[in-house]
């Protein structure tokens, strides 16, 4: 899952979603860059490349009434999870970098996962070929401050132009503050009897990432991209 959104973005919760409210947000505030989504979401085709154990995909089914979905991530245990959590996704397991489909979507999504991948570069020029002509590519990610302008050089020279761009550092720490205290209650208060890679899996408030995006040498950066 991802690290979560507590920020000035509201999205209405339902009941039995509650404790995942941040994660939610998160997926929501990034899908509500794409214009009319709201209004036409029923009509448009999206793919999730990292979709995960498929949050976001449930995300788009019931809070966005969006039902041509498909889905890629690499962990096959992952596809195996998310296919009996969302049902009538089409469910992939692929390296975000070897996956190819002929299909051409609205959205192309991609949420805190490409950070992961061995070229962000070869992605972009992936995910650029996914799109319709007046598609929209939603990517949003953790960026060292050093390769921003990097990053950001490989979407021209992937064919694509930023239409907006927002930092959330500060909502995303807030929810890793939140969520580190309810979620992990001993690795918050006794740090020291956790080692760090446990901190780092987990995200609390002990780890790398967490500070690192509190003293903003990283960005969580979400961006709306359309075709050059
Ligand atoms: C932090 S999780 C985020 C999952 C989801 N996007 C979310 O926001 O809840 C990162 C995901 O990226 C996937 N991933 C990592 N490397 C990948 C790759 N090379 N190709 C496709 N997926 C990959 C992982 O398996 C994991 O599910």
């Amino acid at each position: 899952m991802n690290l979560g959104f507590m920020g000035k973005y509201a999205v209405e919760i339902k009941t039995q979603d509650k404790n995942d409210a941040h994660h939610i947000s998160l997926y929501s505030k990034m899908l509500d860059k794409v214009p009319q989504i709201r209004e036409k979401g029923k009509s448009m085709s999206v793919i999730e490349i990292g979709c995960g154990r498929g949050g976001g995909c449930y995300v788009m089914k019931n809070y966005f009434d969006i039902c041509d979905i498909t889905a890629v991530d690499l962990s096959s245990a992952n596809i195996k999870l998310a296919s009996k959590f969302v049902p009538d996704v089409e469910f992939i397991s692929c390296d975000a970098i070897e996956f190819t489909t002929e299909k051409k979507f609205d959205i192309v999504l991609n949420l805190e996962s490409s950070h992961r991948y061995s070229s962000r570069l070869s992605f972009f020029k992936k995910a650029a070929l996914m799109m319709k002509e007046d598609a929209c590519f939603l990517f949003g990610d953790m960026i060292r401050k050093t390769e921003l302008e990097e990053v950001e050089k490989m979407f021209t020279q992937s064919g694509l132009k930023i239409i907006e761009v927002e930092t959330i550092n500060e909502g995303v720490v807030n929810s890793i503050e939140k969520n580190s205290r309810k979620q992990y209650p001993l690795a918050t208060r006794f740090p020291f009897l956790f080692p760090r890679r446990i901190h780092s899996f987990f995200v609390t408030i002990h780890s790398q990432a967490y500070k690192r995006l509190k003293s903003k040498d990283v960005l969580y950066n979400l961006y709306l991209l359309k075709k050059l």
